[in-house]
């Protein structure tokens, strides 16, 4: 019997894991021990996903919540490697790139136990992100590194790290949406919302570099207003955003075309985003989402470390200009798009694949 930890913290990780736990649950040979570090807490931004992911209650929970960087990635470091002493796992498999993914990822390497990073490889060489120092560092820890999209193949070459240890398998976030494109369809976030598809735009921000610093949140905002006098928005905001919204007093200033929501389960944002006229994010996850559904998507953000979804998918970077950002949606409610085409093995079956080489290699 194979021990393996699989760990997730934050809400993009809860999506990455599904499919891979369900894949690795049926190995008859495999024990999976789920280990949730606590990074988001609330509901809405953790349990839901379980719920309707059908991934099993975590075996730990380390109960991290908030807190500094530094803070946070000592507290999960300290807190995982109590459930390493206990469990002694063969394996620990981490994803995506958030706080979590380095701070267990160098907890198992230090005490000698292999680690599989899935989605690894991307880079936005923008170092100022968090995310790219957990990307970087825990790419030249782990042993077995799966990557997502063949930037990633690059990236790792140049970086030195050998090529039998790096495997493209394609993305395991459109695993579950793929595995869950009926329930989906059934959603009634819509009607709900009192939207009509192709009929409004969907928002969801949330990196420090657009919330934190209040005046470009608030250039952002009075832009979302301009954008909603053209089409209907709805927009289900992040807890950092809202931090961000109450402390000002936002939520009193928006108008009515602009539906704010609190953070949205899984299923009725896929629901959502699937039948939107655009979408506008800085978030990692959702321009990938938006090229496999083939709707457009305009990133709020200078750089992204998922550029094919730039050079075969729907997704269009603005950096901070705006301007440009509203010809794009006058474009895109004018029924311009590009056309787009869905990444290579960007299939529903990433995790299979992931699963099967990693047999071979433990
Ligand atoms: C984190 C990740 C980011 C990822 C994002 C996904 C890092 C460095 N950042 O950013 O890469 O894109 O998650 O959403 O790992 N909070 C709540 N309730 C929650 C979760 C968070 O109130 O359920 C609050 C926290 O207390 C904190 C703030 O939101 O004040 C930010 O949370 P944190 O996990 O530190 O960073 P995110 O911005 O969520
Ligand atoms: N998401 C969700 N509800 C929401 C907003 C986002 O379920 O209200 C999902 C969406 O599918 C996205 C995923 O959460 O791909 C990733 O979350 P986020 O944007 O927070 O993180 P990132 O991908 O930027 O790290």
């Amino acid at each position: 019997m194979v021990k393996i930890i699989l760990v997730a913290g934050a809400r993009p990780n809860f999506i990455k894991i599904a499919p891979l736990y369900q894949v690795l649950h049926q190995v008859p040979t495999v024990e999976v021990l789920l280990c949730h570090t606590g990074q988001h807490y609330d509901s809405n931004m953790s349990q839901v996903y379980f719920e309707e992911l059908g991934i099993p209650e975590p075996d730990y929970n380390l109960g991290v919540n908030g807190g500094t960087h530094g803070w946070q990635t000592g507290q999960i470091m300290m807190r995982f490697d109590e459930v390493m002493e206990k469990e002694q796992p063969q394996c620990v498999i981490v994803v995506g790139d958030v706080n979590s993914t380095l701070a267990c990822g160098l907890v198992a390497v230090k005490r000698g136990v292999k680690l599989v990073h899935v989605e690894a490889g991307l880079r936005s060489f923008d170092r100022s992100m968090p995310e790219e120092i957990n990307r970087i560092v825990t790419d030249s820890i782990a042993d077995l590194l799966f990557v997502s999209e063949k930037s990633g193949l690059k990236h790792l070459h140049d970086e030195g790290i050998p090529s039998e240890k790096v495997h493209f398998v394609g993305n395991v976030m459109i695993d579950s949406l793929v595995w869950n494109k009926a329930r989906i369809h059934g959603q009634t976030i819509l009607d709900d919302l009192s939207v009509k598809k192709e009929n409004y735009a969907v928002v969801t921000l949330h990196r420090p570099s657009n919330v934190d610093d209040p005046v470009r949140f608030r250039e952002l905002v009075n832009w979302l207003c301009d954008i909603s006098k053209k089409v209907k928005i709805v927009w289900p905001v992040h807890p950092r955003t809202q931090k961000r919204m109450v402390a000002d007093d936002f939520f009193q200033s928006l108008p009515e075309n602009i539906i704010v929501t609190d953070p949205l389960g899984y299923l009725s944002f896929q629901k959502l985003i699937s039948t939107a006229r655009i979408v506008i994010t800085d978030s990692g996850g959702v321009q990938e989402e938006t090229t496999y559904l083939g709707i457009p998507c305009i990133t709020l953000r200078r750089n992204t470390e998922r550029p094919i979804t730039i050079e075969c998918g729907t997704n269009y970077l603005v950096g901070d200009d705006l301007t440009q950002a509203t010809k794009l949606v006058d474009v895109f409610l004018n029924g311009k798009e590009k056309s787009s085409i869905i990444p290579d093995l960007w299939d529903g079956t990433t995790a299979e694949r992931i699963v099967s080489i990693l047999l071979e290699r433990l």
